[in-house]
């Protein structure tokens, strides 16, 4: 088991928060904090602040990422924004697969799956966001769930391009709840997708993927989490609207 193979990454999911002017003075004021980032940051904006953001992020070591992208090139489908769009933007990241897409939305292990392939087609790298619901930690199938979301997603996706996604561990019934996983958890959860990605490809592919954990992450609980052995950054909502707190978690990625 080897951590250093992997890049540690802090992602902000900033949700739907902050209008073109809010997301330009958060940036503004993130930049200073990331100059010295031992860690890849990204922003993952609404899309109407993504202009906004490539803008402002030039030149610094910031990057951003949209929140979903639909599945295909063009066509009837009304509000919905291609991954080839967000490619000729200048957008590097997509998330998908978010449980509140899934929970809201609709989306499904499958939908979550062609958006992906459409993401990798348009050269996006994607973070794919899996995690269960409580009642199905209570009842103990945390890791099937788990287990069948990414092999789900992965559907297709060849060795070369698990080069370009990340995977988010989010337990549901952490986000937004003040609740955290344990470290322990959240450990044990990252190193089971660590071991499907065995399965499907090598052990190579599984040492060399990025896993954050996403949850009520926060400065004062964020050293311990990505100390872990398998947790290897963060999908961080709540705490990265605010420069300090997203900081506070970028430093402790050190
Ligand atoms: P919170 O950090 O607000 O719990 O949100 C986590 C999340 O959903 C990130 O995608």
């Amino acid at each position: 088991m080897n951590k250093e193979l992997r890049s540690a990454v802090i992602a902000g999911n900033w949700k739907m928060n902050c209008g073109p002017a809010a997301a330009k003075a958060l940036i503004e004021d993130l930049k200073p904090l990331c100059v010295n980032a031992e860690c890849d940051v990204i922003v993952c904006v609404p899309f109407v602040d993504l202009h906004v953001a490539l803008e402002a992020t030039k030149g610094s070591n910031i990057k951003v990422g949209a929140q979903n992208c639909h599945w295909a090139e063009s066509g009837a489908f009304t509000a919905e924004i291609s991954a080839g769009m967000l490619k000729e933007l200048g957008v590097e990241y997509v998330i998908l697969g978010h449980s509140e897409r899934r929970q809201y939305f609709g989306e499904t292990d499958v939908t979550v799956n062609q958006r992906l392939r459409a993401a990798l087609n348009a050269g996006l790298k994607p973070i794919l966001c899996v995690g269960e619901v409580l009642e199905q930690r209570e009842q103990g199938v945390t890791e099937e769930i788990v287990r069948m979301q990414t092999k789900i997603a992965l559907q297709g996706v060849s060795e070369e391009e698990m080069k370009n996604i990340i995977i988010a561990y989010e337990p549901v019934w952490a986000i937004g709840t003040g609740k955290t996983a344990t470290a322990e958890q959240a450990d044990e959860v990252c190193g089971q997708i660590r071991k499907v990605l065995a399965e499907l490809y090598s052990e190579a592919v599984a040492q060399a993927t990025t896993i954050q954990y996403g949850g009520s992450m926060k400065p004062s609980n964020a050293k311990e989490l990505l100390g872990k052995e398998h947790v290897d950054g963060g999908l961080i909502g709540g705490a990265a609207l605010k420069a300090a707190d997203f900081f506070g978690i970028i430093d402790a990625a050190k």
